[in-house]
């Protein structure tokens, strides 16, 4: 290679990779469950790493950028019409593009916050966004576009020729199903889009994205069998090498116990003094009577997956185990009822919190002894790894990344981070939350559980790693 041509490459080599992330959720900023803190937790480490990474997201009006540059997308496809982008600073989110469409300003990202019930045109709103995202990318000759779940998974079949995709599952039980004639009527790819006879928004990126991760290698593996698949397991076994899965980090600088501002006392690893104070202001804000046994979070969204239900089986029995149950979280009317009863039939025993308050939220984690993670199922799960680097010993269920970050303490004593219960029933969460108790009882063992899940790595370090690579291979 003459001079010339090396001083070439080398430049092309500097030059970092120039990538769409599109999203539905961005946290602090708009936030209602894991995605918006995989997302950013993801983007910050990959921003660190040199990469030149561009957030997109829908404008719902619900956030305020400074310094903002207004434009208008004008050649999108005749059914999506034109749409305005803002690009500015969040103070607390960084650079954002946010897409303001003809439906995208609304108080909640997906719900009716009165009705509970999803917006009637969900599906079609998505579209269009992903429509937008599809020619951003174009506009902005974006070497990667990177989608994340059903929402974004239509940009997919909308890119150039030439620019790579991504898409990250965050969860395959939500799909963005309508009926058969919407795949062609947004002129995506024919058949990738329909499923079953129907439209599916997932099923097209799944098919038609250069690479597909799901959020842990358990969930990678779960999502290829039937009982795992939610439908697409056959789509996604298709998939092949191009089907990998990542476990998602968590962001250390907001989830370290050492600095973290919304906790009443910091600890870490080394001294744990700071997180008597937390259990203390727990109790305190709960409402619940001191104990010598363990006080249990809960932190969650409520709904079906994540089996806020088996937990609340579990309250006749925690009093004799001098036990509490702390659960935070919104959701569902039905299971906020259902804990609200439970909390009021045991008052000294359960409190739930019924409002999601980022500071309540730390203040659980981090001041909790145990923290119950009773999913059915789960993609990856962030409170375990939250919870364990606040020396908070997680109790889960055998599935998807919680399988993959959580070690059974009573089957492997030498590397046990926690307890995991062999199936998501009543009867197997009341076995491991006993093993969990006494555990937890013995000052050494819990002390030596304690700090080996308080000196893993949880970053989003390794896992950022993998993702710059899988951008490597599929840009060639
Ligand atoms: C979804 C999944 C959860 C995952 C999160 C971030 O909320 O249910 O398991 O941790 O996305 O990927």
């Amino acid at each position: 290679m003459d001079d010339r041509r090396v001083a070439l490459s080398l430049d092309l080599a500097s030059e970092p990779r120039r990538v769409l992330f599109a999203t539905a959720e961005y946290a602090p900023v708009v936030k209602v469950g894991g995605l918006s803190e995989a997302s950013s937790g993801l983007v910050s480490c990959l921003r660190s790493m040199g990469l030149d990474v561009e957030v997109v997201m829908p404008d719902y009006g619900l956030v305020t950028l400074d310094d903002v540059e207004e434009s208008t997308l004008e050649d999108l496809p005749a059914w999506a019409g034109p749409v305005n982008v803002r690009r500015g600073w969040s103070s607390t989110a960084g650079l954002l593009t946010l897409i303001d469409f003809d439906g995208s300003d609304r108080p909640h990202p997906y719900v009716n916050p009165e009705t509970g019930e999803g917006w009637p045109d969900n599906v079609e709103r998505f579209a269009l966004f992903s429509a937008a995202v599809a020619q951003l990318a174009a506009i902005g000759n974006h070497e990667i576009v990177h989608c994340n779940d059903w929402h974004t998974a239509p940009a997919i079949g909308l890119l150039p020729e030439g620019t790579a995709s991504v898409l990250t599952v965050h969860n395959l039980a939500h799909q963005g199903e309508a009926s058969p004639d919407y795949a062609e009527r947004l002129g995506l790819h024919g058949q990738a889009f329909l499923e079953g006879g129907a439209y599916n928004a997932l099923a097209g990126g799944l098919s038609l994205a250069d690479s597909v991760v799901m959020v842990s290698e358990s969930y990678a593996a779960e999502s290829i069998s039937v009982s795992g698949g939610f439908g697409l397991h056959e789509r996604l076994e298709a998939r092949g090498s191009n089907l990998t899965g990542i476990r998602n980090g968590i962001d250390l600088g907001l989830w370290h116990p050492n600095e973290d501002p919304l906790l009443p006392a910091t600890f870490d690893h080394l001294d744990l003094a700071g997180k008597e104070v937390c259990r203390k202001e727990l109790l305190y804000l709960a409402d619940l009577p001191e104990t010598k046994g363990p006080v249990i979070g809960l932190v969650a969204r409520l709904v079906h997956q994540k089996g806020v239900d088996l937990a609340l089986e579990l309250a006749p029995f925690l009093d004799k185990m001098g036990a509490r149950l702390v659960l935070i979280g919104s959701g569902s009317p039905e299971i906020a009822r259902h804990a609200a009863q439970t909390a009021a039939r045991y008052p000294d025993v359960v409190h739930a919190f019924d409002e999601y308050d980022e500071r309540l939220a730390h203040v659980v984690v981090g001041g909790s002894d145990l923290l119950l993670v009773p999913s059915r199922f789960e993609p990856c799960g962030l409170t375990q790894m939250q919870a364990m680097t606040c020396g908070t010993i997680p109790v889960v269920t055998d599935v998807g990344g919680l399988r993959d970050t959580v070690t059974d303490t009573d089957l492997r004593p030498r590397s046990g981070t926690g307890y995991v219960a062999a199936e998501a029933s009543a009867m197997a969460m009341l076995d491991a939350v006993h093993r969990a108790v006494r555990g937890w009882s013995n000052p050494r063992r819990r002390a030596s559980i304690q700090r080996r899940g308080m000196t893993a790595d949880w970053s989003w370090a390794e896992p950022a790693l993998r993702y710059e690579s899988i951008y490597d291979d599929i840009c060639g």
